[in-house]
């Protein structure tokens, strides 16, 4: 059963493999998923033929499992009911990520002489980018608008872009305050702020409106209203 979040997942590790075959196989696996999706840990390598003990490590001195010889020892770690181990590939199934499994995990396998071959793999989970609206402050003096918008929210992991009629703002001025001067002659803009993180995006739009107001809907979407409004009221006119 695999769910779109799933697919993703597999997508990124797919994307990941010309990595690995141009030759960055020394630069660890990255897996990027939204949290609330199931992950698979899996090497890459055909690595286990002659191995015959097993370590999956959340940091380097939390273990998660342990395995001889095809039987897992789960730990006592937040991971216990959401982990599932495949001994014969050494694949880690977590179910259900959280925003706090982020870390670079560590699979350790030795063989019967006590040879170990580590490999890691960092998996960074993200939350979905939560709804927001921009918060405005306007100012006029003598006929120039000053225009604070602001769309900051608490996540630190996120990248704000903001988009006006003349396209989206630059690398240096993705941050989450836009100060705007409008002089008297200009007419009208819109002003989106985009939230991003890799695995989603939200975004909000307001409207200047001469002299110097800021509104959530465009004048297009305020004839569409007055119309929407208008419509079911027609056959009641023409029935009277
Ligand atoms: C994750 O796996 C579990 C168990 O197989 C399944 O019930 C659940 O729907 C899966 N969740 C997602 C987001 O794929
Ligand atoms: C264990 O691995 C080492 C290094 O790959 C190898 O030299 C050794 O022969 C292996 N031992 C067994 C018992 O497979
Ligand atoms: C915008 O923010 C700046 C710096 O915080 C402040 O000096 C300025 O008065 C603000 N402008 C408006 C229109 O509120
Ligand atoms: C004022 O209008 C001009 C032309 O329409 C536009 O290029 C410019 O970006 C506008 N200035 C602001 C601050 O919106
Ligand atoms: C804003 O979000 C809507 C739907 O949520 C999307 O259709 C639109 O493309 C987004 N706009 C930008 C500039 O990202």
């Amino acid at each position: 059963m695999c769910s779109r979040r799933w697919e993703w997942c597999s997508a990124v590790e797919l994307l990941l493999l010309p990595l690995l075959v141009a030759g960055i196989s020394d630069s660890p696996e990255k897996i990027t998923c939204i949290s609330g999706s199931n992950v698979t840990l899996k090497t890459s390598k055909k690595m286990l033929d002659n191995y015959i003990h097993g370590t999956w490590f959340y940091t380097t001195n939390q273990k998660i499992v342990e395995w001889d010889s095809n039987k897992p020892n789960y730990f006592n770690t937040k991971f216990k009911q959401r982990v599932e181990l495949d001994p014969q590939s050494a694949a880690l199934h977590i179910y259900n990520v959280e925003k706090s499994d982020s870390s670079t995990y560590l699979l350790r396998v030795s063989n019967e002489s006590g040879s170990e071959y580590d490999m890691s793999i960092i998996l960074e989970v993200f939350d979905p980018v939560p709804n927001f609206v921009i918060k405005t402050e306007t100012k006029e003096v003598s006929g120039v608008c000053y225009m604070n918008l602001s769309c900051e929210i608490p996540d630190q992991s996120v990248d704000y872009i903001w988009h006006t009629d003349s396209g989206p703002s630059p690398k240096e001025l993705h941050r989450s305050v836009l100060q705007v001067t409008i002089p008297p002659q200009n007419k009208s803009n819109s002003y989106t702020c985009q939230i991003s993180n890799p695995v989603s995006s939200q975004n909000d739009t307001v409207y200047f409106l001469p002299p110097c107001n800021l509104d959530r809907s465009s004048g297009v979407t305020h004839i569409v209203n007055l119309l929407v409004l208008l419509i079911p009221t027609i056959p009641v006119l023409l029935l009277t």
